[in-house]
């Protein structure tokens, strides 16, 4: 939303009416409510109250965050990174069970903070809480934390707190599903000049290990146009960069009334004027289409990268987690993509120790990264997630198996990644200037459009601007150069 429709939305709420039932303004109407309660708090402590939104997981969840801190700070509240903060969010994931555990660990960490800042409020939200056992856990055992919410009213914020601002009670606000998408609503970006855009939500693949389509629901497509209106407002702010987001974004738009494809919704966001690089993620491979490959070669906006996750390249483990491809059409579109466009980074996620994987499957998987290739991979221990039909499988493989093979695909991804970070050695490549050099205040760091990292000396006037870097040497996974 522009700013100028934002504050006319703004300005048009009157909070001495009933709440409207439409959304967004439903939710402008709450965030200005909460907003005349945080004055009166203001007043009283004299001093601004601060939120932290800690985010676990992936891309799609460090884009809800945004729209968290959006809300928080149209709110009143002054964002930090600090969790000192007044009020606290955990944006949970649960792809594995270590993600959960860490949340239950600083969970009981909050707790002590909160006993010393008596203005403190915490709340969960995420896919963790889509889970019942989860959410009788922290009714039960957590009974500091103030509020609860899912993956499906990550909007509905402002609304919540206001009511736990009037109840003392934790307020549990938990949907199975929605085909609701709620636009406009404000978002605190991280970075000026690259954001993350939801192109849909959801997932319909139930690939048998894993718990996103029951903690994220179904599959729904954002209208294009809604899309297309976000980037264009995104680049009038300063963006130049968007990364589109979706748990299969080579699905895009089949369920949307007016058929349009991903590779038809890339050809749209390319004409985008002052918009310069594209990037997407994630593809499924059974969806990936030819007309896909053909809008990539001829674009001059997306970047040379695709993250194509293969999981296993074994067909009778490929088949179990119903990925509905084989290790040679995996193989085939490996190919296609690196006839079609020269140097494309390719980069998956590759699961070890599936129930019933043998030291055979396990090879084919080696076999595979080898032929491929990738620039990196993304290597997790299989997890045992209840619900998901894995979960009951026979023949889960001892832990000490699964290490094995783990350590053993770890050094050869190592050794290609290197490799293929070397190639580039002593080449010029234009890359987006990110941020100042984490180990250097006089370097800056950049991101070349294969999604590699080159520290150069420069001013950090730079930071958000596209330019030219010679790569003077490979460090492994990144790289030395400076500015041509
Ligand atoms: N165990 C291990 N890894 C998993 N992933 C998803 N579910 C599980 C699980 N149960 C991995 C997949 C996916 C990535 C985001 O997380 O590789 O592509
Ligand atoms: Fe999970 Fe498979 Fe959907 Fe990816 S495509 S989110 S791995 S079910």
């Amino acid at each position: 939303m522009t700013d100028q429709n934002f504050l006319q939305q703004w300005n048009e709420i009157n909070i001495n009416e009933p709440a409207p039932e439409t959304e967004p303004s439903r939710q402008y109407y709450f965030m200005k409510k909460c907003k005349v309660l945080l004055e009166e708090k203001t007043q009283e402590l004299g001093r601004k109250l601060t939120c932290c939104a800690v985010t676990f997981g992936c891309q799609m969840n460090a884009k809800d965050s945004e729209k968290l801190l959006g809300i928080l700070e149209n709110i009143g509240f002054v964002a930090t990174e600090s969790e000192d903060a007044d009020f606290i969010i955990y944006n949970t994931c649960t792809v594995r069970e270590n993600a959960n555990l860490k949340v239950y660990g600083r969970l009981g960490y909050l707790k002590n903070k909160k006993k010393k800042n008596p203005n403190m409020m915490i709340a969960l939200c995420g896919c963790m809480m889509q889970e019942p056992e989860v959410v009788s856990k922290i009714k039960e055992s957590y009974r500091f934390v103030d509020l609860v919410f899912g993956t499906h009213n990550i909007y509905k914020l402002a609304e919540l707190l206001y009511q736990r601002l009037n109840e003392n009670k934790m307020v549990v606000d938990i949907l199975d599903g929605t085909d609701n998408i709620v636009e406009d609503l404000p978002a605190e970006r991280k970075y000026s000049f690259k954001a993350g855009v939801n192109i849909m939500f959801g997932c319909n693949n139930f690939c048998t290990y894993c718990i996103v389509p029951y903690v994220r629901g179904r599959e729904r497509s954002r209208n294009p146009k809604d899309i297309i209106r976000e980037i264009e407002a995104l680049v009038a702010d300063g963006v130049v960069e968007v990364m589109l987001l979706g748990q299969n974004v080579n699905s895009y738009g089949k369920n949307l009334e007016e058929k349009i494809t991903f590779a038809q919704l890339l050809q749209e966001v390319e004409k985008i004027e002052g918009l310069e690089r594209i990037r997407f993620m994630t593809s499924h491979p059974k969806d990936l289409s030819d007309e896909l490959i053909e809008v990539m070669k001829h674009s001059k906006k997306i970047c040379n990268h695709m993250h194509l996750p293969v999981q296993s390249g074994s067909d009778r483990i490929l088949n179990r987690m119903n990925r509905k491809y084989t290790k040679e059409h995996y193989l085939n579109l490996v190919n296609k993509l690196k006839e079609s466009i020269p140097n494309i980074s390719l980069t998956t996620d590759i699961i070890v120790g599936f129930p019933g994987e043998t030291e055979e499957d396990f090879l084919e998987t080696l076999d595979l990264v080898e032929k491929v290739g990738y620039d990196t991979a993304y290597t997790f221990i299989y997890s045992k997630r209840t619900g998901t039909p894995a979960a009951k499988m026979e023949n889960q493989v001892p832990e000490d198996v699964v290490k094995d093979r783990f350590d053993r695909l770890l050094k050869t991804i190592q050794t290609i990644s290197k490799e293929k970070t070397y190639a580039y050695e002593g080449t010029d490549q234009l890359v987006l200037v990110e941020g100042v050099s984490e180990h250097d205040s006089a370097y800056v760091t950049g991101r070349l459009s294969n999604n590699l990292l080159v520290h150069f000396k420069a001013d950090s006037e730079l930071i958000g601007k596209l330019v030219n870097v010679h790569l003077d040497e490979a460090k492994g996974f990144y790289y030395i150069g400076h500015q041509c």
